[in-house]
This record gives C-alpha cells, structure tokens and sequence, in this order.
C-alpha cells in the first residue's frame, strides 16, 4: 500500500515535472535567433545614428522604467528566485516598444536618423512576432509576479496620469545600450559563442570593450 502510493506520487510527480518544464524553464527558441540577430546587427550602429545626429548631451523624457539595465534584470533575477526567464523575456519586449516608441516621436520626418529608427522598430516588431508565436499562448496570460505586475503597470499608464517624479531625462543613445546589452543578457543563447563562452549580464563584460 505504502509503496503504491509512494510510486503514484513519484509517478505523478514526473508527470508534473513533464509537463511544466516547458513552460517554467523557457529555453529561447531556436527561430527567436534569426530576428533577434539581425537586430543586433541594426543596433550596432546606434552610436552614429543616436549620437552624431543629435545635439550634444541631447535627452528625451522616459518614464524611470524604461530605463531597463542590466543591474535590473539581475536584480529581479536575484529577488525573486525562480523567476521564469520568459517573463523578464517579456518584460523586455513591453519596455522597449516604449523606448523606440519616444525616440521616434522626438524626429521630425526628415531627419537623419529617422529611417534607420523605423527600421530599427520594424526589426523589433518581426522578434516580437516570432516571440508570441513561438509560446503557447497560455503563458501569455500566466499572471506576473507582483513586482514585476507593478512595474507593467506603470509601463501602460496613461503618459498623462503618471507622477512628474516618475519620469527621468535619457539620452537616446543610452536608452539603446541598455536595449541593446539587455537584449544579449535576456537571449544569449542567441548570441552564445562557443571559442569565448561570455557572460552577456555581466555589467564588466560591457565596460571591458569601451
Ligand atoms: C552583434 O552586433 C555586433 C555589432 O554589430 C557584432 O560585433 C556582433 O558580432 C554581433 N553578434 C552576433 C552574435 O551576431
Ligand atoms: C555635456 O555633459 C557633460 C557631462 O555632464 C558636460 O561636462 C558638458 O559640458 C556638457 N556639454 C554641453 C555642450 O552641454
């Protein structure tokens, strides 16, 4: 009796594990790659295009959210243990919408660096694409842990409602290196070479090529 239950325990255990490993580890699927790099492709010219053309110490208002680092997604990994990487994932793509969203409503049609900010945004879109696509779509309305729920919820204020003391000045160009160093932390087996293993969420890793 003892070793039938303690079986149909494992049993059902296993079956769990089978079940929610899917969804509770998240591995960055394969076809997230293509889009993904080719958009760290468009993002390595963002200093000639987020900085040359555009006054000296030039900055836009974001809300103090969007300014997404890498500190922060290692802190939220830190606070809250066992957190999904999808949901970080996630968040990602919900900041950054924003960010490209700001950065190209301060340019005039003919500017400079309009056309490369679109295509930037159209690249961003196709990864978001293949992101929803390739997750069932129950994760999507998996409920988020509260702080992050939180910070969701500040991200899709009305701009009108949010406290001035919530919003901060950023340049374009360091709203992209966050973007852009989040981005590799966030996939990197995407970005994931095998001659020299890197640690893409390592804040040094970044500072070392400057
Ligand atoms: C990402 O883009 C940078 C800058 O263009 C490039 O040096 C790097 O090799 C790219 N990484 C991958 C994995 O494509
Ligand atoms: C830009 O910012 C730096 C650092 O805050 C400052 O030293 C410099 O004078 C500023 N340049 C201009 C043109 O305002």
């Amino acid at each position: 009796m003892v070793q039938l239950s303690t079986s149909v325990y494992l049993l059902g255990g296993l079956l769990g594990l089978f079940l929610l490993s899917p969804v509770l580890m998240a591995p960055t699927p394969a076809s997230m790659c293509t889009p993904l790099r080719t958009l760290n492709n468009s993002l390595g010219h963002r200093r000639r295009y987020m900085k040359h053309n555009f006054p000296i110490n030039y900055t836009i208002r974001v809300h103090h959210k969007e300014i997404f680092k890498l500190s922060d997604v290692n802190r939220m990994r830190l606070q809250l243990k066992g957190l999904d990487e999808l949901v970080l994932q996630r968040l990602w793509f919900q900041i950054n919408q924003g960010v490209l969203k700001k950065i190209i409503r301060v340019m005039p049609e003919r500017h400079p660096s309009r056309p490369y900010t679109t295509e930037l945004e159209r690249r961003f879109r196709d990864a978001e694409g293949v992101f929803v696509q390739s997750h069932p779509a129950e994760v999507f309305q998996q409920e988020l842990p509260e702080t992050i729920q939180d910070t969701w919820d500040h991200l899709t204020e009305e701009p009108d409602r949010v406290p001035e003391s919530s919003w901060r000045f950023a340049s374009p160009n360091s709203l992209l290196d966050n973007f852009c160093r989040t981005m590799h932390c966030l996939f990197s087996e995407c970005f994931a070479s095998t001659e020299a293993p890197r640690d893409y969420c390592s804040v040094s890793h970044w500072m070392k090529g400057r």
